[in-house]
Protein backbone atom coordinates (compact mmCIF):
# COMPACT_ATOMS: atom_id res chain seq x y z
CA UNK A 1 0.00 0.00 0.00
CA UNK A 2 1.07 3.40 -1.15
CA UNK A 3 0.78 5.80 2.03
CA UNK A 4 3.09 8.46 1.32
CA UNK A 5 1.99 12.02 0.23
CA UNK A 6 1.40 12.30 -2.81
CA UNK A 7 1.21 15.07 -5.14
CA UNK A 8 0.58 13.38 -8.24
CA UNK A 9 -2.75 12.01 -6.88
CA UNK A 10 -5.10 14.96 -6.58
CA UNK A 11 -8.55 14.29 -4.53
CA UNK A 12 -10.52 16.55 -6.64
CA UNK A 13 -10.49 14.77 -9.66
CA UNK A 14 -10.68 11.42 -8.31
CA UNK A 15 -14.42 11.49 -9.78
CA UNK A 16 -14.14 13.29 -12.72
CA UNK A 17 -14.40 10.04 -14.92
CA UNK A 18 -17.52 8.67 -12.72
CA UNK A 19 -19.66 6.95 -15.05
CA UNK A 20 -17.63 7.63 -18.39
CA UNK A 21 -16.54 4.76 -20.45
CA UNK A 22 -12.71 4.51 -21.06
CA UNK A 23 -11.21 1.96 -23.77
CA UNK A 24 -7.29 0.80 -23.05
CA UNK A 25 -4.69 -1.02 -25.39
CA UNK A 26 -2.24 -2.34 -23.16
CA UNK A 27 -4.43 -3.06 -19.70
CA UNK A 28 -2.97 -6.08 -18.88
CA UNK A 29 0.52 -4.96 -18.50
CA UNK A 30 2.95 -3.53 -15.91
CA UNK A 31 1.85 0.01 -16.06
CA UNK A 32 -1.87 -0.76 -17.64
CA UNK A 33 -2.99 -2.64 -14.31
CA UNK A 34 -2.34 0.67 -12.65
CA UNK A 35 -4.05 2.22 -15.12
CA UNK A 36 -7.18 0.26 -14.86
CA UNK A 37 -7.07 0.10 -10.90
CA UNK A 38 -7.22 3.97 -11.03
CA UNK A 39 -9.95 4.18 -13.35
CA UNK A 40 -12.15 1.60 -11.55
CA UNK A 41 -11.71 3.23 -8.27
CA UNK A 42 -12.54 6.61 -9.97
CA UNK A 43 -16.25 4.51 -11.17
CA UNK A 44 -15.16 4.56 -14.98
CA UNK A 45 -16.26 1.61 -16.91
CA UNK A 46 -13.17 0.26 -18.63
CA UNK A 47 -12.83 -2.14 -21.88
CA UNK A 48 -9.40 -3.64 -21.41
CA UNK A 49 -8.12 -4.66 -25.30
CA UNK A 50 -6.08 -7.83 -25.75
CA UNK A 51 -4.57 -10.25 -27.57
CA UNK A 52 -5.38 -13.06 -25.25
CA UNK A 53 -8.31 -14.19 -22.72
CA UNK A 54 -5.78 -15.77 -20.41
CA UNK A 55 -4.04 -12.14 -20.54
CA UNK A 56 -7.29 -10.58 -19.31
CA UNK A 57 -8.46 -12.95 -16.88
CA UNK A 58 -5.29 -12.77 -15.12
CA UNK A 59 -5.55 -8.74 -14.98
CA UNK A 60 -9.47 -9.75 -13.77
CA UNK A 61 -7.25 -11.85 -10.79
CA UNK A 62 -4.83 -8.83 -9.97
CA UNK A 63 -7.39 -6.31 -9.31
CA UNK A 64 -9.91 -8.52 -6.94
CA UNK A 65 -11.95 -6.62 -4.34
CA UNK A 66 -11.51 -3.54 -7.33
CA UNK A 67 -15.02 -3.04 -9.39
CA UNK A 68 -14.57 -5.64 -11.40
CA UNK A 69 -17.80 -6.03 -12.35
CA UNK A 70 -17.08 -2.53 -14.94
CA UNK A 71 -14.08 -3.94 -16.23
CA UNK A 72 -14.99 -6.10 -19.69
CA UNK A 73 -12.04 -7.82 -21.44
CA UNK A 74 -12.23 -7.57 -25.39
CA UNK A 75 -9.69 -10.01 -26.55
CA UNK A 76 -8.69 -10.76 -29.81
CA UNK A 77 -5.98 -10.04 -32.19
CA UNK A 78 -4.27 -6.17 -31.60
CA UNK A 79 -1.52 -7.39 -34.40
CA UNK A 80 -2.94 -6.09 -37.40
CA UNK A 81 -5.08 -2.78 -37.97
CA UNK A 82 -7.92 -5.31 -39.07
CA UNK A 83 -7.57 -6.96 -36.12
CA UNK A 84 -7.65 -3.91 -33.85
CA UNK A 85 -10.61 -2.59 -35.91
CA UNK A 86 -12.79 -5.81 -34.75
CA UNK A 87 -12.05 -5.59 -31.21
CA UNK A 88 -12.80 -1.56 -31.81
CA UNK A 89 -16.43 -2.77 -33.46
CA UNK A 90 -17.01 -5.14 -30.17
CA UNK A 91 -17.01 -2.47 -27.81
CA UNK A 92 -18.96 -0.17 -30.55
CA UNK A 93 -21.75 -3.25 -30.66
CA UNK A 94 -21.92 -3.90 -26.81
CA UNK A 95 -21.74 -0.24 -25.67
CA UNK A 96 -21.37 2.48 -28.26
CA UNK A 97 -19.11 5.22 -28.53
CA UNK A 98 -16.67 5.64 -25.64
CA UNK A 99 -15.61 8.90 -23.61
CA UNK A 100 -11.84 8.00 -23.59
CA UNK A 101 -9.05 6.06 -24.95
CA UNK A 102 -5.64 5.07 -23.23
CA UNK A 103 -2.84 3.28 -25.18
CA UNK A 104 -0.24 1.83 -22.45
CA UNK A 105 1.25 -0.70 -25.03
CA UNK A 106 4.88 -1.83 -25.31
CA UNK A 107 7.26 -4.06 -24.44
CA UNK A 108 11.05 -3.40 -23.18
CA UNK A 109 14.07 -4.32 -25.41
CA UNK A 110 18.21 -3.64 -25.00
CA UNK A 111 21.38 -5.21 -24.95
CA UNK A 112 22.43 -4.50 -28.86
CA UNK A 113 23.87 -2.21 -30.08
CA UNK A 114 22.46 -0.77 -33.90
CA UNK A 115 25.18 -3.07 -35.78
CA UNK A 116 24.62 -5.69 -33.45
CA UNK A 117 20.63 -5.56 -33.79
CA UNK A 118 19.06 -9.35 -35.70
CA UNK A 119 16.15 -8.89 -38.33
CA UNK A 120 13.92 -10.78 -36.10
CA UNK A 121 14.33 -8.06 -33.12
CA UNK A 122 14.12 -5.25 -35.41
CA UNK A 123 10.35 -6.87 -36.65
CA UNK A 124 9.46 -7.37 -33.50
CA UNK A 125 10.34 -4.87 -30.64
CA UNK A 126 10.16 -1.99 -33.79
CA UNK A 127 7.95 -3.25 -36.87
CA UNK A 128 5.62 -5.14 -35.09
CA UNK A 129 5.28 -2.59 -32.07
CA UNK A 130 5.09 0.49 -34.21
CA UNK A 131 2.23 -1.71 -35.84
CA UNK A 132 0.43 -2.09 -32.19
CA UNK A 133 0.34 1.81 -31.92
CA UNK A 134 -0.93 2.44 -34.99
CA UNK A 135 -3.84 0.06 -35.53
CA UNK A 136 -5.01 1.39 -31.63
CA UNK A 137 -4.87 4.95 -32.72
CA UNK A 138 -6.48 3.95 -36.40
CA UNK A 139 -9.32 1.72 -34.42
CA UNK A 140 -9.62 3.96 -31.07
CA UNK A 141 -9.47 7.53 -32.37
CA UNK A 142 -13.14 7.44 -34.27
CA UNK A 143 -14.62 5.46 -31.31
CA UNK A 144 -13.97 8.29 -28.95
CA UNK A 145 -16.86 10.80 -28.42
CA UNK A 146 -16.43 14.53 -29.57
CA UNK A 147 -14.06 16.21 -26.82
CA UNK A 148 -13.01 13.05 -25.21
CA UNK A 149 -9.52 12.10 -24.67
CA UNK A 150 -6.46 9.89 -25.95
CA UNK A 151 -3.80 9.36 -24.00
CA UNK A 152 -0.78 7.75 -25.19
CA UNK A 153 1.90 6.45 -22.41
CA UNK A 154 6.01 6.64 -23.71
CA UNK A 155 8.88 6.42 -21.82
CA UNK A 156 12.09 8.77 -21.35
CA UNK A 157 13.88 6.05 -24.10
CA UNK A 158 11.70 8.10 -26.96
CA UNK A 159 13.71 11.00 -26.11
CA UNK A 160 16.76 10.56 -24.81
CA UNK A 161 18.97 8.08 -26.69
CA UNK A 162 20.34 5.01 -24.09
CA UNK A 163 23.24 2.44 -25.05
CA UNK A 164 22.04 -0.52 -26.76
CA UNK A 165 18.44 0.08 -27.10
CA UNK A 166 18.13 1.91 -30.27
CA UNK A 167 14.85 -0.33 -30.68
CA UNK A 168 12.67 1.02 -27.92
CA UNK A 169 14.25 3.92 -28.56
CA UNK A 170 13.39 4.80 -31.78
CA UNK A 171 9.66 2.97 -31.50
CA UNK A 172 8.77 4.58 -28.67
CA UNK A 173 9.69 8.20 -30.61
CA UNK A 174 7.55 7.05 -33.53
CA UNK A 175 4.45 6.44 -31.53
CA UNK A 176 4.96 9.94 -29.99
CA UNK A 177 4.71 11.39 -33.08
CA UNK A 178 2.11 9.21 -34.13
CA UNK A 179 0.12 11.06 -31.46
CA UNK A 180 1.00 14.30 -32.47
CA UNK A 181 -0.22 13.33 -36.64
CA UNK A 182 -3.33 11.78 -34.48
CA UNK A 183 -4.34 15.30 -32.75
CA UNK A 184 -3.22 17.40 -35.88
CA UNK A 185 -5.71 15.12 -38.13
CA UNK A 186 -8.43 14.88 -35.21
CA UNK A 187 -8.28 18.75 -34.82
CA UNK A 188 -10.78 19.90 -31.98
CA UNK A 189 -12.76 16.40 -32.19
CA UNK A 190 -10.43 14.99 -29.74
CA UNK A 191 -7.50 15.92 -27.27
CA UNK A 192 -4.65 13.70 -27.65
CA UNK A 193 -1.64 13.83 -24.78
CA UNK A 194 0.96 11.94 -24.38
CA UNK A 195 2.88 11.26 -21.15
CA UNK A 196 6.50 10.80 -21.38
CA UNK A 197 7.26 8.49 -18.14
CA UNK A 198 10.24 7.32 -16.07
CA UNK A 199 11.23 4.42 -14.32
CA UNK A 200 7.79 3.26 -12.97
CA UNK A 201 6.84 0.95 -9.86
CA UNK A 202 4.83 -1.74 -10.93
CA UNK A 203 4.39 -5.49 -10.20
CA UNK A 204 7.08 -5.99 -12.73
CA UNK A 205 9.32 -3.87 -10.86
CA UNK A 206 8.35 -4.24 -7.23
CA UNK A 207 11.37 -1.98 -5.77
CA UNK A 208 12.83 1.29 -7.25
CA UNK A 209 12.88 4.77 -5.82
CA UNK A 210 10.27 6.48 -4.13
CA UNK A 211 10.30 9.32 -6.55
CA UNK A 212 9.67 7.23 -9.09
CA UNK A 213 5.94 6.87 -10.40
CA UNK A 214 3.88 3.54 -9.50
CA UNK A 215 1.83 2.22 -12.14
CA UNK A 216 -1.32 3.64 -10.45
CA UNK A 217 0.16 7.25 -10.31
CA UNK A 218 0.57 7.11 -13.70
CA UNK A 219 -3.64 6.35 -14.04
CA UNK A 220 -3.98 9.25 -11.35
CA UNK A 221 -2.03 11.06 -14.32
CA UNK A 222 -4.07 9.71 -17.03
CA UNK A 223 -7.03 10.16 -15.34
CA UNK A 224 -6.38 14.55 -14.49
CA UNK A 225 -5.69 14.21 -18.24
CA UNK A 226 -8.62 13.05 -19.59
CA UNK A 227 -11.14 15.33 -16.92
CA UNK A 228 -9.15 18.53 -18.15
CA UNK A 229 -9.02 20.11 -21.40
CA UNK A 230 -5.51 19.90 -22.26
CA UNK A 231 -4.95 18.49 -25.75
CA UNK A 232 -2.00 18.05 -28.13
CA UNK A 233 0.72 18.10 -25.29
CA UNK A 234 3.71 15.63 -24.41
CA UNK A 235 4.14 15.85 -21.05
CA UNK A 236 7.46 15.03 -19.00
CA UNK A 237 6.66 12.76 -15.63
CA UNK A 238 9.98 11.77 -15.63
CA UNK A 239 9.64 11.45 -11.54
CA UNK A 240 6.40 12.34 -9.39
CA UNK A 241 8.07 16.04 -8.99
CA UNK A 242 8.76 16.23 -12.71
CA UNK A 243 5.29 15.40 -13.06
CA UNK A 244 3.46 17.32 -10.40
CA UNK A 245 5.53 20.55 -12.25
CA UNK A 246 4.44 19.52 -15.85
CA UNK A 247 0.59 19.32 -14.28
CA UNK A 248 0.65 22.63 -12.84
CA UNK A 249 2.20 24.40 -16.21
CA UNK A 250 -0.95 23.23 -17.94
CA UNK A 251 -2.96 24.26 -14.68
CA UNK A 252 -3.93 21.28 -13.70
N1 LIG B 1 7.32 -0.22 -17.11
C1 LIG B 1 8.00 0.91 -16.98
O1 LIG B 1 8.80 1.12 -16.06
C2 LIG B 1 7.81 2.02 -17.98
C3 LIG B 1 8.58 3.17 -17.82
C4 LIG B 1 8.42 4.22 -18.71
C5 LIG B 1 7.48 4.10 -19.72
N2 LIG B 1 6.76 2.98 -19.86
C6 LIG B 1 5.83 2.94 -20.99
O2 LIG B 1 4.56 2.43 -20.61
C7 LIG B 1 4.04 1.65 -21.67
C8 LIG B 1 3.66 0.27 -21.12
O3 LIG B 1 4.81 -0.31 -20.55
P1 LIG B 1 4.73 -1.67 -19.70
O4 LIG B 1 6.00 -1.78 -18.97
O5 LIG B 1 3.44 -1.69 -18.95
O6 LIG B 1 4.68 -2.74 -20.86
P2 LIG B 1 4.42 -4.32 -20.79
O7 LIG B 1 3.89 -4.71 -19.49
O8 LIG B 1 5.66 -5.00 -21.27
O9 LIG B 1 3.35 -4.52 -21.97
C9 LIG B 1 2.20 -3.73 -22.07
C10 LIG B 1 1.20 -4.38 -22.99
O10 LIG B 1 1.60 -4.28 -24.36
C11 LIG B 1 1.07 -5.38 -25.07
N3 LIG B 1 2.16 -6.03 -25.82
C12 LIG B 1 3.46 -6.08 -25.48
N4 LIG B 1 4.14 -6.77 -26.40
C13 LIG B 1 3.25 -7.18 -27.32
C14 LIG B 1 3.34 -7.93 -28.51
N5 LIG B 1 4.49 -8.41 -28.96
N6 LIG B 1 2.22 -8.17 -29.20
C15 LIG B 1 1.06 -7.69 -28.77
N7 LIG B 1 0.90 -6.96 -27.64
C16 LIG B 1 1.99 -6.71 -26.94
C17 LIG B 1 0.53 -6.39 -24.07
O11 LIG B 1 -0.89 -6.40 -24.12
P3 LIG B 1 -1.69 -7.81 -24.18
O12 LIG B 1 -0.74 -8.90 -23.79
O13 LIG B 1 -2.80 -7.64 -23.22
O14 LIG B 1 -2.16 -7.94 -25.56
C18 LIG B 1 1.05 -5.88 -22.75
O15 LIG B 1 0.19 -6.07 -21.68
C19 LIG B 1 5.10 1.59 -22.76
O16 LIG B 1 4.82 2.57 -23.76
C20 LIG B 1 6.36 1.98 -22.05
O17 LIG B 1 7.28 2.65 -22.88
C21 LIG B 1 6.89 1.94 -19.01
Amino acid sequence: MDTEVNPVRAPASIFALHGKSVAIAGATGNVGEGVVRTLLRAGAKVFALTRSEDRFERLARLLEGERTENLTGIAGDTSTLSGMSSLAAKIAAEHGPIDHAVVALGQWWQGKRVWEVPEEDFQRYFLDTMVLHFAAARALAPLVEEGGSYTVLAGLSAVTPLPGASLVGMQGAAHLMLARELQADAGERLRVNSLVLGFVRSRGRTSGKPSWLTADDVGHLVLRLAASRVAGRQIRADVKEVAERSLKELGL
